[in-house]
């Protein structure tokens, strides 16, 4: 496993359209892993492929207590209700705004193992998955921010 340099800013791969994974393979599983490494190193609590320059539908998240998941090709296939939370992202360090997001979301995805799963989330968890997702289409927080956050109102620091 790999630590991986996290792109910043407006780079033009944070700024595409990732492309799907055809085929589960070896480079695959390896990227996913240096992904969660990569996440933890800077203590994230999600990473998109796209952050770490690889335009792939790939995204990794741990909302807490070791619980990581690695999705391929995740897509939201229903969304409800709305609540607004601070949000902050690996590729736009030291700024927090605070983003609207659905409450609940149900999200499909392939497993590592090319298993298609569904998982239902709410509320942190719900948003993380959110703000991944938008990476892999090529949008950040800030698209979406109503107002920045000045970090010394936050507690702790929820990067993405
Ligand atoms: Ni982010």
């Amino acid at each position: 496993m790999a630590i991986r340099r996290i792109l910043k800013g407006n780079h033009t791969v944070l700024r595409s359209q990732a492309r799907p994974v055809k085929k589960i393979n070896q480079a695959i599983i390896t990227l996913l892993d240096d992904m969660a490494e990569t996440m933890y190193e800077y203590e994230g609590v999600g990473l998109a492929a796209p952050q770490i320059g690889i335009a792939k539908r790939l995204i990794v998240l741990d909302p807490g207590e070791d619980h990581l998941m690695k999705l391929i090709n995740p897509r939201c296939i229903e969304m409800e209700g709305e609540e607004n939370g601070v949000e902050g992202c690996l590729s736009i360090p030291g700024i927090f705004g605070e983003v609207p997001r659905a409450f609940r979301v149900q999200v499909e995805a392939l497993d590592p193992g090319g298993n298609l799963i569904q998982i239902e989330a709410t509320g942190f968890l719900a948003r993380i998955l959110q703000h991944e997702i938008d990476h892999l289409n090529g949008i950040l927080f800030l698209d979406r921010a109503i107002r920045l956050v000045d970090p010394a109102e936050r507690p702790e620091e929820e990067r993405a």
